[in-house]
């Protein structure tokens, strides 16, 4: 598929993030060179930004991996902030943990191991963002879940939504694919969100609660 970005405009937005605290490059360099799939430093600022500015205190995030777009929404609800990390492998959680304490970050961490969307439905009460980064075939399930949990003016986030352009290849019927195509569907015709893809990276999907 045609790259959504230009590869080397790509390398030229990434570049032009500052140098990151010493524990995020470790992570960032654990993630390269172990293929775990992670946000990205440009993405990452993204969801940070988007967090802080909302005054965000109540995150919950589906499908944490190693905890790196986990420490961006930590840095973001500041202390007497939470995070939830979700994911369903225990040594993803255990990692995450060890470089969360590094930062000096886990105490704002509620770490939950399993399904995503079991862990939200065991909470209660709402979020002011939750960010869904899961397998990109329980996307609609965990949208489901989701959307009714987010507050009014806060954000539903969620990365992947254009797969590498494969959400347009007619051809491409694979369940991820299929998820993402339906996930897409279902953000946009929620009466009660207003929704948009920035065409960062490989897609991000912001929608903010107005109803
Ligand atoms: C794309 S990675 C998350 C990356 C992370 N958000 C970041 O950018 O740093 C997806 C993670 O979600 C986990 N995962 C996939 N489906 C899940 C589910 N239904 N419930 C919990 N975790 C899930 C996988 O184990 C994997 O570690």
């Amino acid at each position: 598929m045609t790259p959504i970005i230009a590869p080397e405009l790509d390398l030229y937005v990434r570049e032009l993030v500052p140098p990151r605290d010493p524990v995020i490059a470790e992570m960032e360099a654990y993630a390269a060179e172990h293929d775990v799939p992670i946000v990205g430093p440009v993405v990452a600022t993204l969801l940070e930004i988007l967090a802080r500015s909302i005054g965000a205190a109540r995150v919950f995030e589906m499908g944490s991996a190693i905890g790196y777009s986990t420490a961006f929404f930590a840095r973001a609800v500041g202390r007497g902030g939470q995070v939830f990390y979700t994911d369903g492998d225990p040594k993803n959680a255990e990692r995450a943990r060890g470089y969360l304490d590094r930062m000096e970050l886990s105490e704002r961490v509620a770490f939950r191991i399993g399904d995503a969307v079991k862990a939200l439905e065991e909470t209660t009460g709402y979020f002011d963002v939750i960010f869904i980064d899961v397998d990109k075939d329980g996307y609609p399930a965990a949208l489901k879940s989701a959307a009714p949990r987010v507050r009014r003016g806060g954000y539903l986030l969620a990365d992947n939504v254009l797969w590498s352009g494969k959400v347009v290849d007619v051809g491409a019927r694979d369940g991820a694919t299929e998820g993402l195509r339906q996930f897409n569907r279902m953000l946009f015709s929620l009466d009660e969100f207003r929704a948009v893809i920035v065409p960062l990276r490989d897609g991000v999907a912001i929608a903010r609660r107005e109803g």
